[in-house]
């Protein structure tokens, strides 16, 4: 499956949300490097969907691409220095599933996804579904590349800087 079906398929599936003045603002929190929130979980949402269309295993696929679409959905810049979410990575998954059940509605797999889509850094949130599962997985490899394109082009310019 090519990307541009890919993105035809989530497009299909979760038009509403992605063209929703209120998720469009993830466009200006920043994820991972140069990342945006909202480009982060389309990743996610591709890389999701290909692993479950490649393994033949057989998903809820509307829940599946909107539990990666709304699983960062904490709606704040996590990067500033602020007190409140200084736990960030332990706290932002409760945050998210509370803000997109009250904007878009989830049903108990889409639950979840977001809830339990940070293990095992949070061993409570044990993730029930292969739903769940693939959004896990798919994540810790988006994040995974994303920070490193982003060390990458800080160690460029810096270098690049100490060149001139
Ligand atoms: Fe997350
Ligand atoms: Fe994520």
């Amino acid at each position: 499956m090519t990307l541009s079906e890919l993105y035809t398929e989530i497009e299909e599936y979760a038009g509403d949300i992605l063209n929703s003045p209120k998720y469009l603002l993830t466009k200006n929190y920043c994820q991972h490097g140069s990342i945006s929130v909202y480009d982060h979980c389309l990743s996610v949402a591709m890389l999701a969907l290909k692993m479950a269309n490649e393994s033949g295993w057989k998903v809820e696929k509307e829940s599946l691409i909107r539990g990666c679409l709304l699983h960062d959905y904490f709606l704040y810049d996590w990067h500033a220095d602020e007190k409140w979410h200084r736990l960030h990575g332990f706290t932002h998954a409760k945050r998210a599933m509370k803000n997109a059940q009250h904007d878009f509605g989830l049903n108990k797999i889409e639950q979840n996804m977001i809830f339990s889509h940070m293990f095992p850094l949070n061993l409570t949130h044990f993730p029930r579904y292969k739903e769940s599962i693939l959004l896990c997985v798919a994540d810790k490899v988006c994040g995974s590349f994303e920070t490193i394109d982003g060390l990458k082009a800080s160690l460029f310019s810096e270098r690049r800087k100490n060149q001139s």
